[in-house]
């Protein structure tokens, strides 16, 4: 069963509880300001299945202010009836983009974890050229991209380190996110003054154009290394990435359970090259283990380098 299927089944599902759940009158006053703990179970559970993203109680509010934002916008009065939307074909799945988006949190920003990003420049520095082809070549995963800062980020870095070098280079990121809208936004790079700021400006003018309403757009050079593509990072097995030797994956597994955690983790370290690396949040993971892959000490960040090929998973916890 793929996650649309499941996903529906889990809403059909959810349809027959929550007609259980009307007769208990946990409709009653059905109003965009009122969620009741039986419905807010059933949207929770909706997001852990369609994003496996936990959503705890405590962020009750969030839920009902973002699902209430996306019914006014179209015109749609009860949780109830905002379910049948979800639940209507092809035009359900186009919505649930669209609130998947305003439930999943994308802050981000340009450079965001320096000792991380030194991580990728001391791995530039010492990676060889291929012997077969004389040249230089990287692929770099950026998994949970939001608006592109971190993919973009990724691309001047790795840009900057093989322009010191007098090899044959190539470099190109794959970005991913299950954001839709963030992802139409990451492919056009244009960004505000204020999302620049604190950016060193050689690197802003090398790899920034300003337009005339003075935001700035990325080089449509460096737009060209990054393919920005929606994915969900829990389907990541039959996808189209392949094998990298960079996994860049932060402020993402936050979101998620201990379970998912290991489970996106293990997924994550499958696309790696052998030598390849997997940067992740310091402390958004703990206990993780993979025998194929080594932890490396870098003050501040929380990264692994793969040693060998195999994909056997067996986590020290
Ligand atoms: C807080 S942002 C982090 C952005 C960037 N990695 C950074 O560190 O600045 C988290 C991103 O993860 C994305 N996300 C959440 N659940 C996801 C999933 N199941 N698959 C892919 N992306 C997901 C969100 O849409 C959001 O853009």
């Amino acid at each position: 069963m793929d996650l649309g299927e499941s996903a529906l089944k889990k809403m059909q599902d959810a349809k027959v509880h929550m007609k259980k759940v009307h007769t208990k009158n946990a409709f009653e006053n059905d109003s965009l300001n009122q969620m009741s703990q039986a419905q807010f179970e059933i949207w929770s559970e909706l997001l852990r299945d369609r994003t496996g993203m936990v959503l705890p109680i405590e962020r009750k509010s969030f839920l009902v202010t973002s699902i209430g934002l996306r019914m006014r916008e179209i015109g749609v009065e009860s949780y109830d009836e905002y379910h049948k939307v979800l639940d209507s074909g092809a035009n359900g799945e186009l919505e649930w983009k669209y609130l998947i988006d305003r439930l999943t949190v994308h802050e981000t920003r340009f450079f965001r974890h320096t000792a991380s990003l030194d991580v990728v420049r001391e791995y530039m520095n010492e990676k060889t050229v291929d012997a077969k082809t004389g040249s230089l070549t990287v692929q770099v995963w950026s998994a949970g991209c939001s608006t592109g800062e971190e993919a973009y980020t990724l691309a001047m870095t790795l840009d900057q380190q093989m322009s010191l070098r007098s090899d044959n280079c190539y470099y190109g990121i794959m970005a991913t996110d299950i954001s839709l809208p963030s992802i139409k936004f990451a492919r056009k790079g244009i960004y505000s003054a204020r999302r620049l700021q604190g950016m060193d400006a050689n690197m802003r003018n090398q790899y920034f154009e300003q337009l005339e309403d003075g935001r700035y757009q990325v080089t449509q050079e460096l737009r060209k290394r990054v393919c920005f593509t929606p994915m969900n990072v829990l389907v990541t097995s039959d996808n189209a990435i392949g094998k990298v030797d960079i996994v860049f994956c932060q402020n993402l597994l936050i979101y998620f359970d201990k379970g998912r955690r290991y489970q996106i983790v293990d997924a994550l370290a499958e696309h790696l090259n052998p030598g390849g690396l997997l940067i992740l949040g310091s402390g958004e993971i703990l206990n993780w283990g993979h025998p194929a892959m080594k932890k490396i000490e870098y003050p501040g960040t929380l990264a692994y380098q793969r040693v060998e090929s195999g994909n056997n998973t067996d986590h020290e916890n």
